[in-house]
């Protein structure tokens, strides 16, 4: 039997754990088992920005995060063992909430291992993102990057971005919703049986890597998707806008393994260019260092004085 986690990041029975249990239902009906994972019982600390992941992946180390004492581990290891995963995030000022951005930027550090595991036994993955207004429009993306980043090699098969749910669990008053959610957990769960012949079966947005419509324009009728970077060409056929993109655009697509390397590459080369420049950064540091204390609440001085 596979086994999926579901992620709740909201409030309890918020409209999205509400679509989330829906779904989980929906994948219990079709054959699977299910866990619910509440981030609010988590303790998951911010990310210092040490860099010490990225820098252990580009020099051939374990790429995990230092950071200890909080749950991250035990969390990934619950999605690292499922066979899928499915998110749900409120929006909150466009983009998924706090909460799960701080648990996205831990994810750079889960380590080769994990990822290795993640890319030869790929899961299936599905998001969901319930906002209050219309104000929905980065969520897509970045739910995207939270499922692939929290699941190296995951098979991405659905994303429920809805909007217009402002009030406690409303979306239950949205039958089309709540089938959908419900739709979402049973292709979630269909394709944790065979991720090999499973595909991207949600909303069609533009790009034709990713799916989302984010498109940055580039000289003449060249542009570039500004999610997952693949370049292409617009066009307008039979009144509709089109972008297309080459196989070779996509094999420059940033999550793909050319894009990957490309991007280790970039960030060792920066490393380079500080190495290089150290005895100019340390000169050049000290006015900076220099520059007033920060202003700080009493609360804050007395820890420090304590
Ligand atoms: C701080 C904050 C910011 C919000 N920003 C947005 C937003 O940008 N777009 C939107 O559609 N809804 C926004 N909302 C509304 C919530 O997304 C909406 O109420 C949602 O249903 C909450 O989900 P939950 O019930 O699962 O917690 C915001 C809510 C809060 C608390």
């Amino acid at each position: 039997m596979v086994n999926i986690v579901g992620l709740s990041c909201g409030r309890k029975n918020g409209n999205n754990e509400l679509l989330l249990k829906q779904a989980l239902m929906a994948a219990e009906e079709a054959g699977a088992s299910c866990e619910l994972v509440c981030l609010r019982d988590l303790k998951i600390e911010q990310c210092t920005g040490c860099e010490s992941c990225m820098r252990g992946l580009i020099s051939g180390g374990d790429g995990k995060c230092v950071v200890r004492g909080d749950d991250y581990d035990w969390l990934m290891d619950q999605v690292t063992r499922a066979r899928g995963l499915i998110v749900a995030a409120p929006i909150y000022d466009l983009i998924p909430c706090g909460r799960l951005i701080t648990l996205l930027n831990r994810a750079l550090g889960a380590g080769r291992e994990r990822r290795e595991h993640g890319k030869s036994h790929p899961a299936s993955a599905a998001a969901i993102a319930v906002g209050g207004s219309d104000w929905i429009d980065l969520a897509e993306p970045l739910m995207q990057l939270t499922l692939t980043n929290l699941c190296k090699g995951a098979v991405v098969v659905d994303r429920l971005i809805a909007g217009g749910n402002t009030a406690p669990s409303m979306v239950l008053l949205d039958d089309g919703l709540l089938e959908r959610a419900a739709r979402l957990g049973r292709r979630v769960a269909a394709a944790a049986k065979e991720t090999d012949r499973a595909e991207y079966q949600g909303p069609k947005g533009i790009c034709p890597v990713c799916r989302c419509n984010l498109i940055e324009p580039l000289e003449g009728t060249r542009a570039v998707c500004a999610f997952c970077h693949t370049p292409g060409e617009l066009s307008i056929e039979n009144g509709r806008l089109k972008f297309v993109c080459s196989p070779e655009d996509v094999r420059h697509q940033r999550f793909g393994p050319l894009g990957e390397q490309e991007h280790q590459d970039d960030i060792r080369a920066a490393h380079q260019k500080a190495a290089q420049g150290r005895e100019l950064i340390r000169e050049r540091l000290k006015p900076f260092l220099a520059y007033g204390a920060a202003l700080q609440p009493e609360s804050v001085r007395g820890e420090h004085n304590a």
